[in-house]
């Protein structure tokens, strides 16, 4: 099996999302946890960017042990500088250099010509090569270079001392046939591809950013980068999660494998999550809340005679305690019935049928059947348990002036029906009195 390396950007591309600012704890925070999955190398920031983000490079360079963590650079000195600056007290400390290659950003963007991009990419890794011995160089926009290009860019930047050539699909433009096409072209074409490492990095602009991520392995790409949850500019990154779970899941068909921890990734999902404010969607692959929630009376059977008929992973691989069946209005007598057990009811086959038919009626209503739901039908319908408290009115007082209260009227069932009637005031509502005054 070959090793695939897993370089995450979550802290540099991942926080170029729109809307995204991460502190410098926060950055700590899920570098750390990053280590703990057991993430390779962490690109950690944009040192030249800011002084903040400097420091916060510098920050998880200094917090993290078991990882490489690698600074972004463009093709400046400046930019080398600063990242040299951030990864002094690094234990495994690497530079990602990198510099647009394709016709648009050589035309609009950079206005240089090809000869130009090859002597100022060439400069900048010779300039990094000072102060760095694993040094990476991205052509940006890679995927719309002219494939003879490239190979000349990945031969120069092997000449000039770079240990890692990270392919970027940077607007996710490619599609897995011909993105895997360039690890193969550059694979058979360029002399001394051998010395280095081959690095996949995709964007998700037409949803295909792990497929081509899959499809790079396939040709010959030793490293994934990519993002936990798959943000990112625009529309995000790989995601990290997906590409590790598929080498899992199908290793007999890709012949590689991660070193990740797998079942860190839940954890690591919901704590970039949270400290991003990026919700991942319900039915996001790996890590969605749906991912392993089950709705359907068929599926459910299913699950309850073999999982394997409906999940071909476990939620417990990632981290996850177990498989949801989500009761709706999709949902079957046989997993109502496992539900009823898992509650605490046994009920007769009459009372099982009455109780069935009774939560379909609620389901068509309702998107979702909670277990509050299931014994409150199960106990007032079903078992008859006695009514004790029947509520008659309720009045509620707001404001401050008078005191806010409540007025609730209820019956009570001693022998005959009789009317029971209290008022009072809560003391939070008088706190937030004296605390306004
Ligand atoms: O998408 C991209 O091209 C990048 C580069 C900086 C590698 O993020
Ligand atoms: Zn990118």
């Amino acid at each position: 099996m070959r090793k695939i390396y897993i370089f995450d950007t979550t802290l540099r591309d991942g926080e170029q999302s729109p809307g995204v600012n991460l502190n410098m704890q926060e950055k700590v925070e899920i570098a750390l946890q990053l280590e703990k999955l057991g993430i390779d190398r962490i690109e950690a920031g944009f040192p030249a960017a800011s002084p903040g983000d400097l420091a916060g490079v510098r920050a998880v360079a200094e917090a993290v042990r078991n990882s490489s963590v690698i600074g972004l650079a463009r093709s400046r000195e400046k930019d080398i500088d600063a990242v040299h600056e951030a990864l002094k007290n690094a234990q495994d400390p690497a530079i990602h250099v990198f510099l647009a290659t394709s016709p648009i950003h050589r035309e609009h963007k950079l206005r240089m010509s090809k000869e130009q991009v090859l002597e100022t990419a060439e400069a900048a890794i010779r300039y990094a090569k000072k102060y760095f011995s694993k040094i990476e160089f991205s052509p940006e926009d890679a995927g719309r270079t002219e494939l003879d290009f490239l190979c000349e860019v990945t031969e120069m930047a092997i000449r000039a001392g770079a240990t890692v050539v990270n392919i970027p699909d940077t607007v996710g433009y490619m599609t897995p046939s011909e993105f895997g096409n360039i690890f193969k072209t550059l694979r058979e074409k360029v002399p001394g591809i051998e010395k280095i490492q081959l690095s996949a990095h995709c964007h998700d602009d037409l949803g295909m950013a792990t497929a081509n991520a899959l499809a790079a392995i396939l040709n010959g790409a030793d490293q994934v980068e990519g993002t936990i949850n798959g943000i990112g500019e625009r529309a995000g990154n790989t995601s990290l999660e997906e590409v590790a779970m598929a080498l899992e899941t199908r290793q007999e068909f890709y012949q590689a494998k991660t070193t990740l921890r797998l079942s860190e990734i839940a954890r690591t999902s919901r704590l970039v999550s949270k400290l991003t404010g990026m919700v991942v969607p319900g039915n996001k692959a790996i890590v969605g809340a749906n991912a392993f929630a089950h709705e359907s009376g068929i599926h459910q059977d299913g699950m309850l005679k073999e999982k394997t008929t409906y999940e071909i992973m476990s939620p417990e691989t990632i981290g996850l305690k177990e498989s949801k069946l989500v009761l709706g209005k999709h949902s079957g007598r046989h997993a109502f019935r496992e539900k009823l057990i898992d509650l605490g009811y046994e009920l007769n086959e009459e009372q099982l049928n009455s109780a069935f038919a009774k939560f379909k009626d609620l389901a068509d209503k309702k998107k979702q059947v909670l277990d509050e739901d299931i014994r409150t039908l199960v106990e007032e319908k079903m078992i008859g348990t006695p009514e004790i408290f029947a509520l008659e009115s309720l009045r509620l007082v707001y404001g401050d002036n008078p005191q806010p209260g409540a007025v609730v009227r209820i019956k009570t069932a001693e022998g005959a029906w009789s009317r029971k009637r209290r008022t009072a005031t809560g003391p939070w509502m008088r706190f937030i009195k004296r605390s306004t005054k």
